[in-house]
């Protein structure tokens, strides 16, 4: 084999030959929810948690995947099994899940009138371009685009809609091309990143967003778990702009790269302007809960 397999709706289909119709309820309406995992080592990293998101993601956008959470593991499973062998022993790799709703014909009807397509993969996870923000930090940037609230959308459903938040990064690129998106919601108060969860720390006590207005990421929890073995003070609470620019530290949260720390905030420096103590600390944190040094991992990928 030298080729890495996807599985599409019960398929083992190889990569370059997976195709799905341009009817699909993915494409007619964004009508499709996803999940992104990761491994360590090549071990799946909390991916049973992944799965009961999207089950729950699932449920809350009334689409029937036709098969059990059960099942959906072991075909992850069993689809990484066969496509580890074209993995470097130093790579790992992403494992990402896509269910749509199916066929969806044109008419007066979205809802579901035909099997899911299930849609899923893994890919080698390339972190050269967060490589040089665990070294430097990141320029975090308010986007003029606001987070959907979550009466129109819950964030907490992962889904495939992302057109706001490709604008949302587009926007802060204009700022600054390292720049990543600190998206609030119409109200103001922090919400999220495009593909991660915002974190900032102040007097040694770690804050972040509730979930009312962002994912629940797996990535975010893990952190506030790492924060308790460390004996970091941790809080779940509304922040505002005023709270990151009088931050000591800002980081993201998400799980290709983990921590991505963030030093500065709409121009200005955060704290003394370099990684902070605490960001430090926590990424040491993720190494000795998984064994890689993410740090490592994707300075060796920038040099070979
Ligand atoms: C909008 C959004 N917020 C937060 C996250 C972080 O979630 P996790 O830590 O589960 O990767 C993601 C991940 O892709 C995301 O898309």
């Amino acid at each position: 084999m030298t080729e890495r397999l996807v599985y599409l709706s019960g398929e083992l289909v190889p990569e370059s030959e997976a195709k799905i119709s341009i009817f699909d309820a993915a494409v007619n309406l964004g009508h499709c929810v996803t999940d992104s995992a990761r491994t360590f080592r090549h071990s799946p990293f909390k991916l049973d948690q992944h799965i009961a998101r999207l089950y729950d993601s699932l449920k809350v956008a009334r689409i029937n995947p036709g098969i059990t959470q059960q099942d959906m593991l072991a075909a992850t499973l069993d689809l990484l099994e066969r496509n580890l062998k074209l993995y470097r022993a130093e790579d790992d790799c992403w494992i990402v899940h896509n269910v749509s709703a199916g066929m969806a014909p044109m008419g007066p009807s979205p809802v579901q009138s035909s099997k899911a397509t299930i849609m899923i993969a893994n890919q080698p996870l390339n972190l050269t371009g967060w490589q040089k923000y665990y070294h430097e930090g990141c320029h975090a940037v308010t986007p003029f685009s606001r987070q959907i609230p979550s009466q129109s959308l819950d964030a907490r459903i992962k889904n495939r809609s992302r057109m706001f938040y490709t604008l949302a990064e587009q926007e802060v690129k204009i700022v600054d091309n390292d720049a990543q998106s600190v998206i609030l919601d119409t109200d103001g108060f922090v919400a999220e990143n495009k593909g991660g969860n915002v974190f900032l720390v102040k007097n040694g006590v770690v804050r972040t967003p509730t979930s009312i207005n962002g994912l629940a990421g797996v990535t975010r929890q893990t952190t506030l778990e790492i924060c308790d073995t460390l004996g970091i003070s941790r809080e779940e609470t509304r922040l505002l702009p005023y709270d990151l620019y009088t931050a000591d530290e800002v980081f993201f949260t998400s799980t290709p790269y983990c921590l991505m720390p963030a030093t500065r905030f709409n121009g200005l420096p955060v704290g003394d302007g370099q990684v902070g103590p605490v960001s430090q600390a926590i990424l040491k944190g993720w190494f000795d809960l998984t064994g890689v040094d993410v740090i490592a991992q994707a300075d060796a990928q920038i040099n070979s």
